[in-house]
């Protein structure tokens, strides 16, 4: 029961992996392929808000850091979707219209603001491309539903690329409508499966705020943060069934400063996973089940991957996930890097099956050849006040090469007891160095 359970959980995290890697690739595709379709704001944008007498000549000027502190000039047409002539029906196709409001925020100055009224708004890509000259709030009371038509998709649904000082907040809904989809994804056949589109991704982006919305049955993740800086996530809703294909709720990779706080995710796959290049990362008040977990990794999958470094989660619930707090990394890594400074701390655990595990050797099949060389070193991780019950017995579990140690993994206050009846937890560890205290010695590993 055991093994095929991980074996499970390997096989649809390697498809995991492959899929960060295709996006990744799919976006610099789409990136090179943005910036030629690129048009700079037209100079009758910044004379339209001249002549509507709102600020004094506000000449077209490369965004600045100094936007935010801009005076608002008065956009070229309408900011609000309705008006511009968008139906909530549930039907009609807003794109166009959500794409005009983007342009006319975009080419302002000053803070401006993009209202989806109350409503259904069904669209397909919405690359919200920037640099902007203004600062950009879009603000959600209705709803947007990608289209379960997947050639109106390059990549991606709402791609923010290259915007800085950017807000989401309201309590609207991003509906990725994954159910009309989720059949066309192969991916635990296929390693180098087609990736279905992520429904919000932040890319090359400073300074960005989501805030209250809900993210619900994405095709593929639901959110996805790359290349960005001070993001915070706040008080955000991440739902779909806990057997929807990839649908991980939050994916950081190449990112610092990100913020991720009082927010509930129900998944198919990982809650939150950190990928490689990724620091100072805060997740705090997060609830996570169904899914995966809490992640780091998968590490060392590819070339020139960087360090993952300065990581905490505290306060947080999981409950009837497949893992809990979990770094994992290819045992035949490709790069050489550190996964350092975790900190756990506040962490309640209900009926998870692995609650606390550390793969250093992760191999799934076929993709990689199990040489035992681990580049990935793991150092300085502490999991403290970590309380609940675990599904298997199984509840700590540190899995470390013989070549490259694990080292400074302390274990204090940890009490997972478990769930089921005629067994009791344990630890399973290889190659780890530590300390620990106030732990069972069953658990009591290092
Ligand atoms: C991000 O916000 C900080 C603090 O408000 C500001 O100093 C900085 O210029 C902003 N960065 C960008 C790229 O706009
Ligand atoms: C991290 O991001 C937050 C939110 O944007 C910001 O307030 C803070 O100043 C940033 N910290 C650093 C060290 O950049
Ligand atoms: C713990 O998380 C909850 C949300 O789950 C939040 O309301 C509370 O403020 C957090 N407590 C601390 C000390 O951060
Ligand atoms: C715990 O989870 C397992 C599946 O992982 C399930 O079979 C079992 O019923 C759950 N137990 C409780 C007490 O919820
Ligand atoms: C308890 O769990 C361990 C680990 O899964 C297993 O090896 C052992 O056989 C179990 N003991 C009983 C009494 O079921």
């Amino acid at each position: 029961m055991v093994s095929s359970t991980r074996r499970t959980t390997s096989s649809l995290s390697a498809t995991t992996a492959a899929a960060i890697a295709a996006a990744a690739a799919a976006l610099m595709v789409s990136v090179a392929f943005a910036t030629a379709q690129y048009t700079p704001a037209a100079p009758g944008a910044a004379a339209a808000g001249a002549a509507a007498g709102a600020t004094p000549a506000a000449p077209y000027t490369p965004a600045t850091p100094g936007a935010a502190g801009a005076a608002p000039s008065v956009p070229a047409g309408p900011l609000d979707i309705a008006q511009l002539g968008a139906k909530g029906d549930g039907t009609s196709d807003s794109t166009a219209f959500v794409l005009q409001a983007w342009k006319n925020a975009c080419n302002a100055t000053g803070t401006q603001k993009i209202v989806i009224p109350p409503g259904n708004y069904l669209t397909g890509a919405l690359n919200l491309k920037g640099p902007c000259t203004s600062s950009i709030i879009l603000r959600l009371d209705g709803n947007l539903l990608g289209t379960g038509d997947l050639n109106a998709y390059k990549t991606n649904w709402i791609e923010v690329e290259h915007v800085d000082n950017f807000a989401i907040n309201g309590h609207g809904i991003i509906d990725g409508q994954g159910p009309l989809v989720w059949t066309h994804n192969q991916c635990n056949k296929n390693y180098n499966c087609k990736i279905l589109p992520n429904s919000l991704v932040i890319d090359f982006s400073t300074n960005v705020t989501v805030r209250g919305i809900t993210l619900k049955n994405s095709k593929f993740f639901h959110l996805n943060i790359y290349e960005s800086k001070n993001v915070v996530i706040d008080k955000v809703t991440i739902t779909s069934p806990g057997d929807s294909p990839n649908t991980d709720g939050i994916h950081v990779g190449d990112s610092t400063n990100i913020t991720i706080s009082s927010t509930t995710i129900a998944a198919g796959d990982d809650c939150i996973s950190i990928g490689p290049g990724t620091k100072m990362v805060r997740v705090n008040g997060v609830r996570c089940g169904p899914g995966h977990g809490i992640s780091v990794g998968s590490l060392g999958r590819y070339k020139d991957e960087k360090d993952v470094e300065d990581i905490t989660v505290t306060n947080c619930t999981i409950k009837g996930t497949t893992n809990g707090l979990r770094i994992k990394s290819y045992e035949d890594s490709k790069s050489q890097l550190r996964a350092t400074k975790f900190l756990y701390d506040g962490i309640t655990m209900d009926n998870v099956s692995y609650p606390i595990i550390i793969d250093q050797k992760y191999c799934p099949n076929n993709i990689c050849s199990a040489s035992g060389t681990s580049k990935v070193a793991v150092t300085d991780i502490v999991f403290k006040n970590i309380v609940g019950t675990s599904a298997t017995p199984e509840a700590v579990t540190l899995n470390c090469a013989n070549n490259l140690p694990c080292q400074g993994i302390q274990l204090h206050n940890v009490d997972l007891k478990y769930a089921g009846q005629g067994n009791t937890t344990l630890s399973v560890c290889k190659n780890v160095a530590g300390k620990s205290s106030n732990v069972a010695k069953e658990l009591a590993c290092v």
